[in-house]
């Protein structure tokens, strides 16, 4: 069973080895999410942690939670608080990844059911999530979970479709 866990500079060496893996990998892991060459374990924590306070904007608050299964942080997932034009065209309330070596063994679909259970989603209550029509994992993921496709849109900014769905919690 997976467990999510905030943050923690005790969690960032584990965490560390999941971005690594990501990047040797050629999957993208979005620079916020990354930490840079001269950021310490401590500043790093810090940064992703004010994320759930006092984002810089135009970015919306965001709770970000690392997975752990037996000691290894198997990917990321992040609950944004409320959505900004750009999120309601794509990226809605939730986004993740799960480490490729530990793919195909439910954990994407146990780390959205978690995190829906959390009192922050429950009190924002309808959460809408996005994904490429093609993502046939993620989109087994979102569906797994309730999700209902209400919508594909076309997205200017980056030239493709996305799935819109939502998941509703009341
Ligand atoms: C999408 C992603 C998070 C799925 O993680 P995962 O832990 O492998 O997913 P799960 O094991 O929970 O599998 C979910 C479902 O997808 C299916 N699935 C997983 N990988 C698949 C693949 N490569 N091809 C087809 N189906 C796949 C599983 O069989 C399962 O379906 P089921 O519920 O009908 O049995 C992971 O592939 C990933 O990190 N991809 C890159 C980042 C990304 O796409 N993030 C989501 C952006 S919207």
């Amino acid at each position: 069973m997976i467990k999510l866990e905030e943050p923690s500079v005790e969690l960032f060496p584990a965490y560390r080895e999941f971005v690594l893996e990501m990047l040797a990998r050629g999957e993208t892991v979005w620079n916020p999410y990354t930490p840079s060459e001269n950021e310490n374990p401590a500043e790093f924590v810090e940064r992703i942690l004010r994320r759930k306070e006092n984002p810089e904007p135009p970015l919306v608050a965001e709770t970000v939670y690392w997975p752990i299964f037996d000691g290894s942080v198997v990917g990321r997932i992040s609950l944004r608080h409320t959505l900004n034009d750009n999120l309601r065209k794509m990226g809605g309330h939730i986004g993740y990844e799960v480490r490729p070596s530990f793919r195909r063994r439910g954990f994407a679909t146990e780390m959205l059911r978690q995190i829906l259970l959390t009192p922050k989603a429950r009190e924002i209550g309808d959460l809408m999530l996005t994904c490429a029509p093609d993502n046939i994992a993620s989109n087994r993921t979102i569906l797994a979970n309730g999700g209902i496709l209400t919508q594909t849109i076309y997205v200017e900014s980056i030239g493709a479709d996305r799935n819109h769905y939502w998941i509703r919690l009341r």
